[in-house]
């Protein structure tokens, strides 16, 4: 998969039509097809820099004003759990999943293979095998629905052995877009609990996927009202648009505050020959956006405008591809969430849009719908609309 993204981004380079639509990227672009800083971002960065502050090393586990507030925007500000959450902050989401994996290696004994979605980040099973884990997968998405294959999924949770660790996209699922209801999170909740099973939250897109942070939150705080313990990788990288500089949190639900303090260190004693301490800058920035009232509200509005964004760009897409004619049910499209979309094309329609219409994505058939634009969204609709007629 890497491989033929980097490939993806080299052929749209190379590629000299004025019409190319890259449909490859994982990160955010405006309406005009560009990268986005968040005016909040910038107007945090320039309160930094008035602080003078200095560079030394943070603690092992980050910037503590940090980690407090990220894990209040997961967990909820009035969590009655907030005194028993171990967290450290981390390289980003990617840093969080690793940290999880190092942890569940050496200090959870019960079981030694984590269950990943079928499809899902193409970098999970990577980071859970470079911690020493085995990796197993359950079924999620169902290519004749076109949507969540629930039945699959709560029988593989079922026939898991005892106490295994169900890593769960808490939402926006990469690649496919597709998302359990609330109804149907309540179902897993129950199976993952009937097994004693470890949920491990994956949280990468809070906020960018319906515009609220509390709701994108609602699988997360569920399985917490529900007694399970939790473990949650979160990333600034998507909804502070803060992709390269690397901020993230792990935490850690513990039974109690005692058992929290035990958490904390052997936290450290995992972080410190990983990376000795993390990154103090973009810690800072999502620091004092998420404690200062009013750039909190502005960042909020921000994020809102991203998923809004993205949304309006799923109808459109629908919109035009019914009045171009095309018979085909294109509901997925809208009722999908997050960034990307799992269109349904196979690899050979895939091939053809980028050979003959210059729009390029990835061969699962998945596109990054934050590369959709006014002005190209017309043009991409024919152009699916040729390859799948
Ligand atoms: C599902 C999922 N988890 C985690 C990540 C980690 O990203 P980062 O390390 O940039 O925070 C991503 C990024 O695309 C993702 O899609």
């Amino acid at each position: 998969m890497a491989d033929w993204k980097t490939g993806i981004t080299e052929a749209y380079k190379a590629d000299k039509s004025e019409l190319k639509v890259n449909l490859g990227v994982g990160a955010y672009r405006d309406d005009k097809g560009k990268p986005y800083v968040l005016p909040s971002v910038r107007a945090a960065e320039e309160r930094i820099l008035m602080k003078g502050h200095d560079k030394e090393y943070a603690g092992i586990t980050g910037v503590p004003s940090f980690t407090k507030a990220a894990i209040e925007l997961a967990y909820g500000k009035s969590s009655p759990v907030l005194d028993r959450i171990a967290a450290t902050q981390s390289i980003s989401g990617t840093g969080a999943l690793r940290i999880g994996g190092a942890f569940f290696e050496r200090f959870y004994p019960n079981a030694k293979t984590v269950y990943l979605p079928t499809p899902s980040w193409a970098n999970h099973a990577a980071i859970m095998k470079d911690s020493g884990l085995g990796v197993k997968s359950y079924r999620y998405y169902s290519k004749e629905t076109i949507g969540l294959d629930i039945d699959g999924l709560l029988e593989d949770i079922g026939n898991a052995p005892k106490s295994s660790i169900f890593l769960l996209h808490a939402c926006a699922h990469n690649p496919t877009g597709v998302d359990p209801t609330p109804e149907q999170w309540r179902a897993i909740s129950e199976a993952v609990k009937n097994g004693g099973h470890f949920p491990f939250f994956d949280m990468a897109y809070q906020g960018f996927a319906s515009g609220d942070t509390d709701r994108d939150a609602y699988a997360l705080r569920y399985f917490i009202e529900q007694g399970h313990p939790v473990a949650l990788a979160q990333s600034f990288a998507k909804n502070m648009g803060l992709y390269g500089e690397r901020v993230g949190t792990f935490s850690l639900l513990a039974g109690s505050v005692e058992e929290k303090k035990r958490l904390d260190s052997q936290i450290k004693i995992l972080v410190r020959p990983l990376y000795s301490n993390p990154p103090i800058n973009g810690a800072r920035i999502a620091s004092e956006i998420l404690n200062d009232p009013t750039l909190n509200k502005q960042w909020l509005g921000e994020v809102k405008g991203m998923a809004d964004r993205i949304i309006s760009m799923r109808a459109a897409l629908k919109t035009n591809l019914g009045q171009i004619g095309s018979k085909r049910d294109w509901n997925h499209i809208t009722s999908q969430i997050g960034m990307f979309a799992y269109t349904g094309l196979g690899p050979e329609q895939v091939d053809r849009l980028a050979k003959e219409f210059s729009v390029y994505g990835t061969k699962d058939g998945r596109i990054s719908v934050a590369g959709i634009t006014s002005d190209n969204v017309k043009y991409l609709a024919q152009s699916i609309h040729k390859v799948t007629a």
